[in-house]
């Protein structure tokens, strides 16, 4: 489980693109230091602002963060 290849490819150009002012989603340290506001609004289905996430992916974003969040 990393960053690289089991995080970053979840978040869209598109997502990316809306989220920029605020931090970037395909930034290593940004998600890293945003984490827990970026998985609250994961896990409430508020983020992405066109439809939730399938619950697989939320776990997987958890379960990075639990794991020690690996670059
Ligand atoms: C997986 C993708 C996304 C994640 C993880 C995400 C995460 C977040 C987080 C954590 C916040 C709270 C930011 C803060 O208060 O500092 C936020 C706010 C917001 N997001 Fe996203 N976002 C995603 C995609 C999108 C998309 C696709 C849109 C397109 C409309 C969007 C629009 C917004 C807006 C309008 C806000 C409120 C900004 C504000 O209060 O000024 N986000 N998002």
């Amino acid at each position: 489980m990393s960053f690289e290849t089991d995080i970053k490819p979840l978040f869209r150009e598109r997502d990316r693109g809306s989220m920029q002012s605020h931090f970037d989603l395909w930034s290593y340290d940004d998600v890293n230091t945003h984490a827990d506001a970026i998985l609250a609004t994961l896990r409430a289905g508020t983020m992405p602002c066109d439809g939730a996430w399938p619950e697989a992916d939320v776990e997987r974003f958890e379960r990075w963060i639990a794991d020690g969040k690996p670059a």
